[in-house]
């Protein structure tokens, strides 16, 4: 593995699709080794923008927007840090030879449709889902449903941060899931997942490396499992490890394996599982770092976003856990277009072991995630309280 010098004919360049906190590590990452960066959003100055070589703003959804920038910037590597990018373009991006996808296009544009990626991990590989079927309007909707039972939860096969899915309970929560699906789901078209609640003790993310070993051949490798709540799919605490026995273990390696496996390529996934007992479930998979997985600045020798850049190069990982932490979200609390001003810092920082991300976003909303605090502890309880501690101290005020 060679490395060249940025901002030089020998750069190895590297193009950043999304800019948010997660891109702005992973450039962070990879400036550190001398890689040649150009972050890519739909707005102005994103997190990831901030810290790049050069950035652009375009709409990554438009494939000949895409394909136009690649082919002014001939960019290496390409890494989609979002689900929302002409997928397809990708794929051909990668066949015509003009840069590296990372981990691979196809992996993209699997997991960017739930409708591709179920049927990959049910039909396919034959990992144990909740059931499922999809629904292209509410009568059939409505007849998934006499089958799967009460309660399930209906989501677009386009979305991402739980945007446009409800749990229902009853046949009158039928409409509403339909028609909020309509409105929230990225492209149109109308089709959603319906799914059967699965009544699971904890959900875990076990972030799966796949890099090159010694011997130049792609290894996989298991960060130790993520422990987290989400309250209307979004994430608002994290902590590592998350305990569950051995065979739980064991079999979560097994289906993070076999999807990864898959879908190919070098890089980190996020495989999201549901446990009870010894009992897992496959949910759902990004081929990319995972918001939960931000826990991992403060207790593991290689975060997830530079296991991610050292993955992508072709470099060797080590999953090693240094300590046990935990992450708390911290949100706008407003919405203002001109940003935040954050206080209380110091009084967050003077609670043991901790530390803060606070992510630069040029715009606040009430529930945008615009930082993140960190914390160890001598146990998961105690990491969680000095997180979640330490992120109620940051106050946001409007400027
Ligand atoms: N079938 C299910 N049974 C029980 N809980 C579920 C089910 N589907 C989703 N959930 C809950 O909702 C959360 C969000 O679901 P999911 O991961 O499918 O949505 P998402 O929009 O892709 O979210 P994100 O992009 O943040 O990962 C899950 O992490 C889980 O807590
Ligand atoms: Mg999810």
């Amino acid at each position: 593995m060679k490395l060249g010098t940025p901002l030089s004919a020998t750069a190895l360049k590297v193009m950043l699709l999304g800019s948010g906190e997660l891109g702005k590590e992973v450039v962070i990452a990879l400036q550190r080794l001398g890689v040649e960066v150009i972050a890519v959003d739909r707005y102005p100055n994103a997190p990831a923008h901030q810290v790049a070589h050069r950035f652009h703003v375009i709409d990554m959804t438009n494939p000949q927007a895409l394909r136009a920038l690649v082919e002014a910037e001939k960019p290496d590597i390409i890494v989609p840090e979002i689900e929302a990018i002409a997928t397809d373009m990708l794929v051909e991006i990668e066949k015509a030879g003009l840069a590296e996808v990372i981990p691979t296009a196809r992996a993209a544009q699997t997991t960017m449709n739930r409708e591709r990626i179920r049927d990959l991990a049910a039909d396919v590989l034959k990992l144990p889902t909740s059931r499922y079927a999809y629904a292209h309007s509410e009568a059939e909707l409505r007849t998934h449903i006499e089958r799967i039972g009460f309660p399930c939860f209906v989501k677009p096969v386009m979305s991402s941060s739980g945007k446009g899915q409800s749990m229902l309970h009853n046949p009158a929560d039928i409409q509403p899931a339909w028609e909020h699906a309509m409105r929230a789901g990225r492209v149109s078209g109308g089709t959603v997942i319906v799914e059967e609640f699965i009544d699971f003790e904890f959900e875990i993310t076990l972030l799966t490396v796949r890099a090159l070993n010694a011997k130049g051949e792609i290894e996989t490798y298991f960060c130790d499992p993520i422990g987290h709540i989400q309250k209307q799919g979004d994430y608002v605490e994290s902590w590592q490890p998350q305990a569950m026995s051995a065979t739980a273990l064991k079999t979560a390696q097994d289906i993070a394996y076999k999807v990864t496996e898959n879908l190919g390529g070098r890089g980190i996934f996020g495989v999201e599982l549901f446990v009870k007992g010894d009992k897992v479930w496959f949910s759902e998979v990004s081929p990319r770092p995972h918001d939960t997985g931000m826990v991992t600045m403060i207790t593991q020798q290689q975060n997830e976003f530079e296991l991610h850049a050292r993955a992508l190069l072709g470099l060797p990982v080590s999953t090693t856990l240094r300590n046990m932490g935990a992450s708390a979200v911290i949100y706008g609390g407003y919405d203002s277009p001109e940003g935040l001003i954050y206080e209380g810092i110091e009084e967050a920082l003077r609670i043991p072991d901790t530390d803060l991300r606070l992510f630069g976003k040029p715009e606040a909303f009430i529930k945008r995630r615009m930082g993140v605090a960190l914390a160890m502890g001598k146990t998961v309880e105690e990491a969680r309280e000095r997180a979640k501690l330490a992120a109620s101290k940051v106050r946001t005020v409007k400027p």
